[in-house]
């Protein structure tokens, strides 16, 4: 099966250039003992996310949808000296999870975890000014990806990052006609981005452990 091969691939890129994590495998049994879903991204999406973070120096990360922190442990690790995180994630549960993994990540002082829907939480970031941030990572309820995009947009400034995870669902996300909620996410994603003057998009593909699925990614442009 293709996706047997794609997880051989992912496990030889992993072992190559990722190499043993004690810490983001114990995140994984931490997810698992708690009930948590196996959705966290992959060891090397991670640390392309960690990658990017880095390439741009950022000092403020916005992570939308935490689960048990796996992806804001990498994007973490990659903040510049004096760089804050801020995740937000809609359940107590998965927040309880994220904050222990954090703990033995050694990166609970380095990150803001707030609990409750992120459509509350962004309004109340940017009143408090708390932006701009230099990334913002989007991977929660995927129906609202337009509007997650929106407010990243607000608390961003020329040159941030925006990433949005699952945006191809399994190749859903060619066909006009899905009804599904999380492909209509995308596709309403996808028409925000091509309409947006303020910005510079393209979207990858990606197989691996986690199937087949995508980032959309996209550079505030200059004013
Ligand atoms: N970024 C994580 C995976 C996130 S899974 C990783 O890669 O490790 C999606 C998360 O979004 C889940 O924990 C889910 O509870 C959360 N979520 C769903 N709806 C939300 C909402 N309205 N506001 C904030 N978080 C939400
Ligand atoms: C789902 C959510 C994700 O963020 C992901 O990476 C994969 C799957 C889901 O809700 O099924
Ligand atoms: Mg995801």
């Amino acid at each position: 099966m293709a996706s047997d091969n794609w997880t051989a691939v992912d496990d030889y890129i992993s072992n190559r250039l990722i190499g043993a994590d004690p810490v983001l495998d114990e995140a994984l049994r931490a997810n698992a003992a708690g009930g948590l879903p196996a959705i966290d991204v992959s060891a090397p999406q991670g640390k392309l996310l960690h990658l990017l973070a880095r390439s741009v120096k950022a000092r403020k990360i916005l992570e939308v949808g935490t689960l048990g922190g796996y992806s804001t442990i990498w994007l973490a690790r990659a903040l510049a000296e004096g760089g804050r995180l801020v995740t937000l994630e809609l359940e107590q549960q998965h927040a309880a999870v994220a904050a222990a993994n954090l703990t033995r990540a050694g990166l609970r002082d380095l990150v803001d975890i707030r609990v409750g829907p992120a459509l509350d939480a962004l309004p109340k970031l940017e009143s408090e000014g708390a932006g701009p941030f230099d990334l913002a990572f989007i991977d929660a309820d995927k129906p609202n990806n337009a509007n997650y995009f929106a407010w990243a947009l607000k608390l961003s400034r020329p040159g941030s990052l925006i990433i949005v995870d699952n945006v191809v669902r399994n190749g859903a996300v060619a066909d006009a006609a899905s009804p599904d909620e999380n492909v209509k996410g995308a596709r309403a994603l996808f028409d925000a981005l091509a309409a947006e003057p303020r910005v510079t998009a393209t979207a990858v593909q990606t197989v691996g452990s986690k199937g087949w699925d995508g980032f959309a990614i996209a550079v505030v442009n200059e004013a």
